[in-house]
Formats: structure tokens, sequence, C-alpha cells
């Protein structure tokens, strides 16, 4: 197979979700359909931590870096596939938006009972930012929950996108009957025999009269709807779903592999190939330029004391990488031998040898790298564009624990920010220090990470959630600041404030209505 064959085979995307949607669930059933794991329960046994330890990498075993849970990759209908893991709970960070410069589409799920929750709505966000196609997955049918076609219109209300219904709920709950398939036009129906699970549709949209399902309420009831979707509902529109304009939904229930294959086998037809990436002057490296490139979008840290190592997760954007190669990091013009590196499989546990352009490789790394770095070979002198940061919505004011280690201390603190672990903020008249995060497990690293690497001890004093706008510094004036906000500058010496909340932002703003503020990412 040619390289440009291979590269054309690369599925890369990551699953959105609020905790507890079932995003565990589906990647298990995923890994499955894929053959990289064998029993449903292994994922999920390392989230809660029973996992077999000898199961995972050796390089998890050797050095205690989580990384299997990262990456995890399986061929499926003559495609490789990509999952990159976005870590909900108290793991949610940075990082978890940065992962999603690494992938070419989405999948987010939902749980039906809850609609579009607090986390699902950030992370949209962040793709809806970079256009990517989006796979909506409504989970849980088995157990019942909100109507199907409020579901749909929720996605529209509230995160602003189109739907298309792929297939559509025959009852829920314990009156889940199956999946009417528009797309497939068959009706999955809910029952264990795999082989009586398919039944095909007529001309008519319906089932053969003998089948059971004719005689039930439920399915009636889902051929109505199929009927109103039909005359009221969006068509199936490739291009819109590629421009990430339209969400081809489908409904479903991981916990009982039910809809999940569909699922799969659609979203594989659909998902795009490793896109091209903007470089900073503007131009574009193709995922078929012979020479290999890709750049940085997370750094992880070993959280293991005896171990200062680190994993850099690399998402290549053109070419091949092969193991023992040299590349260069155009932020230094360093020549680097990449021989250390590892690809994620869920049960192969192999150093990688070579991967192509929309792959993750992960660079062992002793401090050479920061997130958003460029390597590339050949040609290929222009870095790609940085990564966006994220606005942060938790703070902490920062000192040193001690007062004779300031020099350590601030060595560390400039060295974990411009690696992108925290935001860092300076009150604007006193310089006092406050960092930023999207997640409480951000600064915990934070302060491992000085203490370990920099023989920092730090005082942490939570400053609970801010609202954070940027403004423009012509307008700016110190007499603006009150009670019920903080003027600060970031890294880089732009003015901000930090509100107590949004309410205390309206006041600001109808206090001072020409006051230009700027929000979210400060590109
Ligand atoms: P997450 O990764 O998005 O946080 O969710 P996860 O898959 O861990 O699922 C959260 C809970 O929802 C789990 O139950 C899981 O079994 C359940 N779940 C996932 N998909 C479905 C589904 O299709 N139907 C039903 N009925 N439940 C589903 P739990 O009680 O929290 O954990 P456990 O008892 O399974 O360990």
């Amino acid at each position: 197979m040619t390289i440009e064959e291979e590269i054309k085979k690369r599925r890369t995307f990551a699953i959105i979700s609020h905790p507890d949607a079932g995003k565990t669930t589906i990647t298990e059933q995923l890994l499955k359909f894929g053959g990289a794991i064998r029993e449903a329960g292994t994922v999920k046994a390392r989230k809660t931590g029973n996992f077999a330890k000898s199961d995972w990498m050796d390089i998890e075993k050797e050095r205690g870096i989580s990384v299997t849970s990262s990456v995890m990759q399986f061929d499926y209908a003559g495609k490789r596939v990509n999952i990159l893991d976005t870590p909900g709970h108290e793991d949610f960070s940075e990082d978890t938006y940065r992962t999603l410069m690494a992938v070419d589409a989405a999948v987010m799920v939902i749980d039906s009972a809850k609609g579009i929750e607090a986390q699902t709505k950030k992370l949209f966000q962040v793709v809806k930012h970079r256009n990517i196609p989006v796979f909506t997955f409504i989970n849980k049918l088995d157990r019942g929950g909100r109507e199907p076609l409020d579901l749909l219109s929720e996605l529209e209300d509230i995160l602003g996108i189109q739907s298309v219904p792929m297939n559509w709920p025959i009852g829920m709950g314990k009156n889940f009957q199956g999946l009417y398939d528009f797309y497939n036009r068959r009706i999955e129906v809910y029952q264990p025999e795999d082989d009586e699970r398919f039944v095909a549709l007529d001309e008519k949209g319906e089932i053969p009269a003998e089948h059971t399902l004719t005689q039930n309420p439920f399915y009636a009831q889902a051929l109505e709807d199929a009927e109103l979707l039909q005359d009221a509902g969006n068509e199936f529109d490739e291009e819109a779903v590629i421009a990430g304009k339209l969400t081809p939904v489908f409904f479903g229930s991981a916990l009982t592999s039910f809809g999940v294959q569909t699922f799969l086998e659609t979203f594989l037809e659909y998902a795009p190939e490793p896109h091209a990436h903007k470089t900073v002057e503007d131009t574009e490296v193709e995922p078929f330029n012979p020479d290999f490139s890709g750049f940085i979008f997370k750094i992880q840290a070993n959280m293991d004391p005896r171990h200062r190592d680190r994993i850099a997760f690399l998402r290549i954007v053109s070419g091949e990488f092969e193991r023992g190669m040299d590349a260069t990091l155009l932020r230094t013009g360093k020549k680097i031998k990449l021989s250390n590196v590892t690809q994620f499989m869920a049960e192969a546990r192999e150093n990688v040898e070579n991967a192509v352009a929309g792959d993750i490789i992960g660079v062992y790394d002793t401090g050479t790298y920061q997130v958003g770095d460029t390597l590339a070979t050949g040609k290929l002198k222009t870095a790609f564009e940085p990564l966006p940061t994220f606005t942060p919505e938790l703070f902490m004011r920062v000192q040193a624990k001690n007062v004779m280690k300031q020099k350590s201390f601030h060595k560390g603190i400039e060295q974990l920010v411009q690696e992108g672990a925290v935001q860092l903020y300076r009150t604007y008249t006193t310089g006092d220090l406050m960092l930023g995060a999207v997640g409480q497990l951000q600064f915990e690293v934070f302060k491992d990470r000085m203490e370990r690497e920099y023989n920092a001890e730090i005082v942490m004093t939570p400053m609970g959630n801010k609202t954070v706008r940027w403004i423009n510094p012509d307008q700016l004036d110190e007499k603006m600041s009150s009670s019920r906000n903080i003027l600060a500058r970031d890294r880089f010496e732009h003015p901000l404030f930090l509100f107590e909340n949004e309410f205390a932002l309206r006041w600001f703003k109808d206090k001072y209505p020409d006051v230009e503020l700027m929000e979210q990412f400060s590109v």
C-alpha cells in the first residue's frame, strides 16, 4: 500500500460528552468492533482503576504514564481509526480542548434523559470554531428519556447546529422496540439475536406485514414520526456535514451495543480523511506532502514522582514517520532523532515503526518540547499556526512557600506557563500572581511539577470561578476596576478583567456601554 493510500484510510476523531453520558461505554463498544479489546469493561475498569496493569503498554508499566487511554487505534472496514480521549470529570483541562485541535471529526454523545449538558456545550464550542464535522449519538434509549424531537430541537437551540436523524427510536425505555434506520432502510429490532436484528424495509418504508412489530403501537408512532421528519426535517447533505453545519444524529444504547455498529459504519463512511493544516504564513501543508510534519498538542507529565519524563503527543500532518528519523524542531531549529516514540493500540503495545498523516504518536520528552511546537523534515520550514489558548474559568493566587526560593519559583512558573500547563496573570497594579485553568486538575499537576521539577513549593489560594474579558488598552481606565472585578494583565501584558460572575459583567457593560470587551479565545 502506498503512503497516500495509508493516509486515506485514517479517521481521527474525539468523543465529546458530559461525564456519565456514556463515552467510556461507547468507546469500549467501538474498540470491541475493531477487535482491539475482547471484553467490554476493559476501558471502564481502567477508568475506575481496577484494571490489570499487565494488559497495558509497557511504557505505562515502566514509567507509570497513562498514555494508552489517551489515543486508541483500531482497524475497521478497511479504515484505520484513531480515537482521542478527551478527559472529563476532574481531569478536564486545557489539554481536553487542545486535543480537539488534533482531530478531523468529533462524535458527541448525549444522554437521552439529560439532553445537552454543560461540558458538552463547552467542548462543542471548540469543535464549532474549527468547522469540523460533528456526529451525534443519543444514548441510553433502553432507559428512556426525553422526546426525540425535543432532543433534536435542543441541538439547534442550544448548540446552533442543524441536525438530520439517521435513525429513529421505536419506543424508549421499557417500551424500547428498536430503531427505524432511515439511512440503511432497515429496522434494527431490539432483541439479542443478531441474525434477526436487522429487518429490511420495503419501498414504502415499512417492514413485512407478518412481522410482530407491525402490531406494536410504538412502531406505528415511529412510522408517523418518520413521515413527519421526511416532510419537515433536514435532508442529509454530505457537504453540510463535512463543513460542520449539519450533524447526523444516531439514536442507540451503548450499554446494550444497540445502534453502535450502524453508527460506526455510517460514521466511517462520512468522516473525513486527514485534512491539510495551516501554517503561520497562512499557507497549508497537505497530508500527502512527502515531507514529514506534525505539531504537538499535548504534553503529558509523568505523575510518578520517581520519574521526570513526559510524553509529547504529536499529530502527524503530512508524510510518514519512521522510527529513528531526524526531524527539526522549528521553534529552535534543533535536529532531533525520533527514536523513542510510542503509538497507541489498545492491546498491541509496541514501539511504533511507522505512522502516517492522521496518526498520533507519543514522543518521549525530557523537556525539549512545548505545546504547539512543529516538527518537520525536508522542505517544510514554516511552523504550523499556534494552538489557541482557552479562556480559563478557575483561578488561584499563587506564591512561593519559601521566600528564599524565589528564583526556582519564577523559573518553574515561566517554563510551565510557556509549556501551556496553566495560564498566568498578574494583578494590574500590584503584580500579584494568579493562575488560571479550565479544570482543577491543571492546578494539581502544576503544583506537583513545581515541587518535583523545580524544587519550588507553592501556596495556592483558590479564587473560585471568574469570567474573563480582555479590554482594548486604549479604552482602559484603572478606575473601572471595582470590588466586583479584578483588573489584571496576561503574560503578553494585555489588560483584562476577571469578573466575579456574569452579573458583575453585565453591571460593567451597563456602566461602560462603549467599552469593548473581548471574550473566548485570545488567539
Ligand atoms: P462517561 O464515560 O461518559 O462518563 O460514561 P460511562 O460510559 O462511564 O457511563 C456512565 C454510566 O451510564 C454507567 O453506569 C454506564 O453503565 C451507563 N450507561 C452507558 N451507556 C448506557 C446505555 O446505553 N444505557 C444505560 N441504561 N446505561 C448506560 P454507572 O452505573 O455509572 O456505572 P456502572 O454501574 O456501569 O459501573
